[in-house]
């Protein structure tokens, strides 16, 4: 039946409880969240002959998300991506942050918003279930400055779409950078190099060899990264894409055509046998393409699920990695006062 219910998904080593929340629409399309990490658990999405399957990657239960993993369908937060030498520099002080991912830090720290347990209630929206996750970050946690209200609303609407959408108020001055980290296969198993990619960009932020950007926006035309002008299958150029031995693949942030200045499709990702087509939509002026390089088949997943290399693609949707710290690229500062808001969708079509 379409709406949402609500179930106990155990407690955390620490006692804490969490819950699980399953949405469902009027076209029986399934996503499910928990209150640890805002976490994207399951999103159950029709194949072309409208049987449902579960395009994302995670974990049977609880035990396995706690015990770690990179991301898998996360809320991240404060800053999704890096962040040079987890330093940047607000007037004469310097904030420092974990280098969790050195010398860079990334996706907001050693406990980041990832792996907070979130409060969560069921709101009201005109075109689908929906539920409101909150979170209070403490002035100083992960380094951070300013007492932070998040908040991340999913609806599941009629038209098959999953969307989020993001807002934070600060006390004081502090860049601020939400995401969602789903990792998707669209056929639910194998790899995604017969998976096919368009993305509505025409450059790229150049990444040194840790990843972070050089402060370099270069042009795709003529790279593994030209999915505008080329859209292709992702393992085509898989190989040429970048990565040191052995985590090959794309791992690199898109600037988006439609940059920061409205709502727009910024990407499309198809795979023929399942007929499933994924399209991505955001206000945002980045995504972060990601293939997995660093899955490795150490970890098992759903049903058993050894995820390997390539099992999967993360679309996330942000702002220019390292944006604290590169005063070309749009800014990331949130100040008090202000309300962040931002929307991203995962609308879930079949070709
Ligand atoms: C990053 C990757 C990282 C992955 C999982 C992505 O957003 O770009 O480098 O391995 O997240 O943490």
């Amino acid at each position: 039946m379409a709406g949402v219910t609500k179930a106990s998904f155990g407690k955390l080593k620490t006692g804490e409880a969490v819950d699980i929340y399953t949405l469902t629409n009027k076209n029986g399309l399934i996503a499910k969240i928990m209150t640890f990490g805002a976490t994207l658990t399951e999103l159950h999405a029709p194949d072309k002959s409208g049987k449902l399957g579960d395009i994302c990657l995670g974990f049977d239960n609880l035990a396995a998300y706690e015990k770690g993993h990179p991301y898998m369908g996360s809320t991240v937060g404060r800053y999704a991506n890096r962040i040079g030498k987890g330093r940047f520099k607000l007037g004469e002080k310097t904030y420092k942050l974990a280098t969790n991912n050195p010398p860079n830090h990334l996706h907001g720290g050693t406990k980041g918003w990832d792996k907070r347990v979130w409060k969560a209630q069921i709101v009201p929206k005109p075109d689908g279930p929906a539920v409101q996750f909150t979170y209070v970050s403490k002035d100083g946690e992960e380094g951070y400055p300013g007492n932070v209200n998040a908040s991340v609303i999913y609806t599941l609407t009629d038209a098959n779409t999953l969307r989020m959408e993001y807002a934070a108020t600060t006390d004081k001055p502090c860049p601020i950078n939400m995401t969602n980290h789903a990792y998707f296969n669209l056929k639910g198993s194998g790899t995604i190099h017969d998976h096919e990619l368009y993305v509505a960009a025409k450059s790229y932020t150049e990444g040194d060899a840790d990843l972070l950007p050089t402060g370099k926006i270069l042009p795709v035309t003529d790279t593994p990264y030209d999915f505008f002008a080329q859209p292709a299958a992702i393992g085509d150029r898989i190989t040429a894409a970048g990565g040191k031995e052995p985590n090959i693949g794309y791992d690199m942030n898109f600037v988006l055509l439609s940059g920061a200045k409205g709502y727009a499709t910024v990407a499309r990702l198809s795979e023929a046998t399942s007929g499933r087509l994924l399209e991505i939509r955001t206000d945002q002026p980045g995504l972060q393409f990601y293939t997995g390089n660093f899955l490795d088949g150490t970890l098992v997943g759903k049903g058993g699920w050894k995820y390997v290399q390539h099992s999967a693609i993360c679309l996330e949707t942000q702002h220019f990695p390292d944006s604290p710290n590169q005063k070309s690229f749009p800014s990331t500062m949130l100040m008090p006062g202000q309300t962040y808001r931002t929307k991203t969708e995962y609308a879930c079509l079949v070709k």
